[in-house]
């Protein structure tokens, strides 16, 4: 692995949304981003760079002891090299030193290959928001995971 993760910064915008745009439909914008951004209370953004490219991002909001995955990507030309699995697994040991219990997030129902990497990281659907995606149409699923004793996490094998 030759890229490193670190907080994302103002000026990381215009590459985080770069990349948001070509892996989402419905893509936030650069206001969305920045308030989200600026919320350093109770939200954390972290970018894996490589010789100053992002390769991907990671944005997390804490309620309570709970951790939501707010948006999470990964340039298309790097998808595969294991960026979203390091830059959850850095989160999540974060989370562990802040005791953070669990975690939850919403994904597309159709976007089976997030799904299979929640699944690594111990995320399981619990229920389902209909037409969650106001442009598509699609249902969200909505997944927990529990991150007790996960300080030290990586993803766990799948079955
Ligand atoms: C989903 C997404 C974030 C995954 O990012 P990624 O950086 O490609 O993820 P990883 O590389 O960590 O893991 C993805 C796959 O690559 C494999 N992989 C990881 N490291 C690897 C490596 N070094 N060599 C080869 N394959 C590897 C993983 O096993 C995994 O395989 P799978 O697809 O069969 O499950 C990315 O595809 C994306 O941005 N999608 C569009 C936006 C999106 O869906 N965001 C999440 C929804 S909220």
């Amino acid at each position: 692995m030759t890229w490193a993760i670190r907080r994302a910064e103002r000026r990381d915008v215009p590459e985080i949304l770069r990349i948001e745009e070509t892996q989402f439909p419905e893509p936030w914008t650069r206001g969305m981003l920045i308030d989200e951004m600026s919320d350093v209370a109770t939200r954390r953004y972290t970018v894996a760079v490589e010789e100053g490219v992002i390769l991907g991002y990671l944005g997390v909001m804490f309620v309570l002891d709970e951790l939501h995955v707010n948006t999470l990507g990964t340039a298309p030309a790097h998808e595969g090299r294991g960026v979203a699995t390091a830059l959850l697994t850095e989160a999540f040991a974060d989370a562990g030193e802040r005791r953070i219990a669990r975690a939850t997030l919403e994904v597309a129902a159709s976007n089976t290959r997030a799904q299979r990497l929640y699944h690594r990281f111990g995320f399981a659907p619990v229920g389902v928001r209909r037409r969650y995606y106001e442009r598509t149409g699609e249902d969200a699923l909505i997944m927990w995971a529990d991150l007790a004793g996960t300080s030290t996490a990586g993803p766990t094998l799948a079955p």
